[in-house]
């Protein structure tokens, strides 16, 4: 039998996933001693989906500055202890035949939020320095609805956060990931410069295309600098506002080619979360539109997200060359071990069920 698009082994620089089902960052809110320190919480839930045949598996929105954290049960990659705990994690889904992937983040406007689950104001928008939480940033003091006003970020705290991007991607190289990932998606800092909704700069940052993608450019070409040739680099992007006046897909093709030309490889497509009130055409996925135009338009390799839950839907994706690869995340939380389950719906043999658990392995043709 031929193997089902979605079980094909993709090959991506030097890197080689066994599969292009994959996990996409999911942030957990669970450092509960506020260090930035993944827990074992962490080693559970990114190694139970590397056991279950996940080809990439790639960590939570991980901050690269303490002000970068969503709120304060983020994880981080600004210290050596934070690296360290990191290490153990991707050494484990190594060990599980899949690769270890993280998401290198800034929150911009949208940072220090109550903690989104077990706090007495969780979804309560912005905490106030009073409430444990601290003044954000953002390319323009444009408040996010519902949460605090940001302050404009001068040119030599944008020149300080491409540093620190650089330094986390080191750290992250150094815990033994093999794709990073540069988070500009879902209204977070990078998206804010991306969109004119959000970025109303008059300075090198701000106005024409060029400008607003300037700090992402910039932090493309510093943490490809300190990545071996070998490892991967991908962007996600929210490739549309979902506004006639916002970022759209246009716009995003042509800063994933520029990102491309910078060393990027892969682009991770999902849209949305610079904007309220807006209309998504919410449906199973409904996402992919947008990768298929970002990779058709930009010639390069991009993943689809959002709202795939079945094998039958993820495979045909990728089969009628939609996208290179499917990330399913709630699916993931739901089953960690989806992959493995998707191997026997689709009829594949795989090599990757993991011994321990062979005795419960369904016979594929009985
Ligand atoms: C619990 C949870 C946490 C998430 N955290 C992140 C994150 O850290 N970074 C990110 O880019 N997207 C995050 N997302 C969005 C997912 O990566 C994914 O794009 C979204 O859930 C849509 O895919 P799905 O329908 O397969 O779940 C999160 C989603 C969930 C459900």
């Amino acid at each position: 039998m031929k193997t089902p698009a979605s079980f094909e082994p993709l090959t991506v620089r030097g890197v080689t996933f066994r599969n292009r089902l994959w996990a996409p960052a999911m942030c957990q809110y669970s450092v509960l001693a506020q260090d930035g320190v993944p827990t074992d919480w962490h080693l559970t839930h990114l190694g139970g989906m590397a056991r279950g045949g996940a080809g990439l598996v790639i960590a939570e929105a991980t901050a690269v500055v303490p002000e970068g954290r969503i709120s304060v049960h983020d994880t981080g990659l600004w210290n050596d202890a934070q690296r360290d705990a990191w290490k153990r994690i991707a050494t484990f889904i190594t060990s599980q035949g899949a690769v270890p992937g993280i998401q290198l983040a800034h929150a911009g406007r949208k940072a220090s939020i109550f903690p989104d689950w077990g706090h007495p104001q969780s979804g309560g928008g912005t905490a106030s320095v009073d409430d444990g939480g601290w003044q954000t940033v953002a390319p323009s003091a444009l408040a996010f609805t519902g949460y605090a006003e940001p302050v404009a970020l001068t040119v030599a705290e944008i020149d300080s956060l491409v540093t620190a991007w650089a330094q986390a991607a080191q750290r992250a190289v150094d815990a033994g990931f093999r794709v990073l990932e540069i988070h500009a998606a879902h209204g977070y800092l990078i998206h804010e410069f991306l969109s004119p909704k959000s970025n109303a700069r008059t300075d090198e940052y701000g106005g024409a295309l060029e400008n607003r993608a300037r700090l992402l450019m910039r932090i493309v070409t510093a943490v490809r600098a300190v990545m071996p040739d070998d490892l991967a680099l991908f962007v996600r992007f929210s490739a549309t506002d979902w506004v006639s006046d916002g970022f759209n897909e246009e716009e995003c093709s042509i800063v994933a080619d520029w990102c491309h030309a910078a060393g990027a490889d892969v682009f991770d497509i999902s849209s949305g979360g610079n904007v309220t009130g807006v209309t998504i055409p919410l449906s199973p996925g409904y996402q992919v539109p947008l990768t298929d135009f970002v990779r058709s338009h930009a010639h390069v390799s991009a993943t689809a997200v959002g709202l795939i839950t079945t094998p039958d839907q993820a495979n045909a994706i990728v089969a009628e060359g939609r996208a290179d690869a499917v990330f399913l995340g709630r699916e993931h939380l739901r089953d960690p071990h989806f992959v493995l389950h998707a191997a026997v719906s689709l009829g594949v043999e795989i090599d990757y069920w993991p011994p321990q658990y062979r005795r419960a392995r369904p016979k594929l043709n009985p």
